[in-house]
């Protein structure tokens, strides 16, 4: 991870903390930064000591505000489906990841950064935050996967009506379409992303990737073929170390010590 610009990342034991940093262009996607985030969630998958990520952005004013419209606006549509293919492959690293992947978002969450937001596992936000989707009041669609994505999450129809307003929803309304699972105060935005993303990694760390690889199959595939991957998976975690872990802790009343074997 040499050379990084825009892309900080700090530890906490087996958390990393991945800051988007470019806080005086609230934290704009350029090409370098998406070329960074890549780079950062490549390096981290791989590593054993990485138990989950938490992702922001610097400063008090925004988490993303989207992709970068200064290099937008020089794009043409050879350009315009590259940038758009780029972003989608980072993001798609990011919902594939095989850790949990939460999103604290203590400011604006727009175009880019709000799909970049839902590309994360999880999404808490601060009283300040602010979503949405700006992409039709300059002419063009989210590109990084927003049209697909967020009508999952929330459903068509709320989907339709912000994609196609461009409206911005602040922290409690995003809270109640289900945008994000929980609002806390920015002070301790940081701390409560701890919390929640510990209340997974304290779990067996193959079946939770397991969990998030059939959930996420489920989504793009038919029922019966989403089942018979669910039942493989289950029978899969049969032979884990963790799930005879899991169980004797239960049976003998102990916390369980799972090794991700
Ligand atoms: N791309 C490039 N630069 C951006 C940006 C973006 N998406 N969002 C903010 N910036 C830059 C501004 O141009 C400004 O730079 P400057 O100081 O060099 O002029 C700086 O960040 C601060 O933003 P500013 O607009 O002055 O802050 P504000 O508090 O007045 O407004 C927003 C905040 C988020 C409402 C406003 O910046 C905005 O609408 N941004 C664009 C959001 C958007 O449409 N995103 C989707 C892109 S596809």
């Amino acid at each position: 991870m040499a050379d990084l610009e825009h892309v900080r990342v700090e530890w906490d034991a087996d958390l990393a903390i991945v800051t988007v940093d470019r806080p005086e262009k609230l934290n704009a996607l350029n090409a370098e930064v998406v070329r960074e985030l890549g780079e950062v969630f490549s390096s981290l998958r791989d590593d054993d000591n990485v138990r989950g990520v938490i992702l922001t952005g610097a400063g008090s004013k925004a988490f993303v505000a989207g992709a970068d419209i200064g290099e937008l606006a020089t794009m043409d549509s050879v350009s315009g489906v590259r940038v758009s293919r780029d972003g989608q492959e980072v993001f798609r690293a990011i919902e594939r990841f095989p850790k949990p992947v939460l999103a604290a978002v203590g400011g604006y969450a727009l175009g880019g950064g709000c799909e970049l937001a839902l590309a994360c596992h999880l999404r808490i936000a601060s009283d300040r935050a602010r979503f949405g989707l700006p992409e039709v009041s300059l002419g063009i669609i989210p590109g990084y996967g927003g049209t697909i994505r967020l009508a999952r999450l929330i459903g068509l129809g709320r989907a339709i009506e912000l994609t196609l307003t461009g409206d911005m929803v602040d922290a409690e309304r995003a809270h109640e379409i289900g945008l994000v699972s929980s609002v806390v105060s920015s002070e301790t935005l940081i701390d409560e992303a701890k919390t929640l993303i510990r209340r997974v990694t304290k779990n067996g760390p193959i079946a939770v990737r397991m969990a998030l690889e059939s959930i996420y199959r489920g989504l793009d595939t038919a029922t019966a073929e989403a089942l018979d991957f669910e039942s493989s998976l289950f029978g899969l975690l049969a032979s884990t170390e963790d799930m005879r872990e899991g169980m004797e802790a239960f049976l003998e009343k102990r916390k369980a010590d799972f090794k991700g074997r």
